[in-house]
């Protein structure tokens, strides 16, 4: 299937374009009324998630509404952990909550390898969205970072400090390699899967990145990071690993085309540090969507400004905050769209 906007694979690779591409991460529900009214007609998340008809529905929805330069598959980095053996629930307005977590050998041995056969119901949604897209925009899959799965699968839930994720990588790091390799290796199935079924380019988030010392990410994240990157090896590969500003000069030696940079970073300073051989995405603060409309353009011109003439992919420094207004992710778009 031609692809009629191939903006993004492009600037993946770093290839002439005639214009940045943009898109935002979480771009797919929290924002859109259109994606909450589908959510009203299911019980919650995840039979939305497991529903691939409707997740095809809303993955598309930014695409027709707001104007994005590519869609991002409908799911969770949460789907992993399900798909080993670890379930979870999606707890109205507090977040994901496993119910059993993984902190004993006995624990562990619950857990198998995920071979990507478990995730089904994504990889239908993404024939199903490539389909319905007939080439408009690439389509995005995508997966957590192991030491981010391993940190919900420890913790048991979100937290500010994952204190219980982080004590593991202190007191248990053998049993803690295992687990990180086991996610490690599902991870990479599922990525696979994602591209047989029509994923186009592939994203890892690191979102719990910058709670780890330069140390610790070195041995309990990084490695597991360059796996998935060295076994992607068909469709370009994005690292986003939030708070993860001491580890931004190896990135630079890691196997994938883009690196995404949180708004924290120095745009300069972060392309001196990752050199020129790979593309940068991000990094406006999404925070910044909640100023007027004449705000909201400065903004992202003066972002806009700092990467010129580089290898981009415009996007948030992190996913889109629910209460957004859609207007201003418009405005946001379409200052980028016009960019010179
Ligand atoms: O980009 C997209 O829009 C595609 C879909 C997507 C979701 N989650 C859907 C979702 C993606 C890419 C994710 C990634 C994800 N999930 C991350 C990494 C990105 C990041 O934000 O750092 C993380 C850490 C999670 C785990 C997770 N899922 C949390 C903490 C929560 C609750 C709070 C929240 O972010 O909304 C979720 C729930 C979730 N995942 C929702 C959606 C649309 C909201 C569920 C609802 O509709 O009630």
């Amino acid at each position: 299937m031609h692809l009629k906007n191939d903006l993004l694979l492009r600037a993946a690779k770093g290839e002439t374009i005639e214009r940045t591409p943009v898109w935002l991460m979480r771009q797919a529900g929290r924002i859109l009324p259109e994606y909450r009214k589908v959510r009203e007609s299911v019980s919650g998340f995840i039979e939305l998630a497991q529903t691939p008809d409707l997740a095809a529905e809303v993955t598309i929805q930014p695409v027709d509404l707001l104007g994005v330069d590519a869609a991002i598959i409908f799911s969770d980095i949460l789907v992993i952990p399900e798909a080993m053996g670890l379930p979870y629930e999606m707890i109205e307005k507090r977040g994901p909550l496993f119910p059993n977590t993984v902190r004993s050998e006995a624990d562990l041995k619950k857990l198998h390898v995920a071979d990507g056969s478990e995730l089904r119901y994504v990889t239908d949604a993404i024939s199903i969205t490539r389909k319905a897209l007939n080439g408009r925009v690439p389509l995005i899959g995508f997966a957590g970072a192991p030491w981010t799965i391993f940190a919900y699968m420890v913790e048991g839930h979100g937290s500010k400090t994952f204190s219980a994720a982080r004590e593991m990588l202190y007191t248990q790091p053998a049993f803690s390699h295992t687990l990180l390799q086991m996610i490690t290796d599902s991870t990479i199935n599922y990525l696979k899967a994602q591209i047989v079924a029509g994923a186009q380019l592939v994203q890892l988030f690191d979102s719990w990145a910058g709670i780890l010392g330069p140390k610790q990410y070195a041995e309990f994240s990084m490695p597991y990071i360059s796996q998935i990157c060295d076994a992607i090896t068909t469709v370009p590969k994005t690292v986003f690993a939030k708070g993860a500003f001491f580890v931004r000069e190896e990135m630079a030696k890691l196997n994938c085309e883009t690196i995404g940079l949180d708004w924290n970073m120095g745009i300069a300073e972060s392309r001196k540090l990752i050199g020129s051989e790979k593309t940068l995405q991000g990094n406006l603060d999404p925070a910044a969507l909640y100023g007027t409309a004449e705000q909201v353009r400065e903004a992202t011109i003066t972002m806009m400004e700092q990467f010129k003439g580089t290898r981009h992919i415009a996007n948030l420094g992190h996913g889109v905050y629910p209460d957004i207004n859609p207007e201003m992710v418009k405005v946001f778009i379409q200052t980028v769209k016009e960019f010179k």
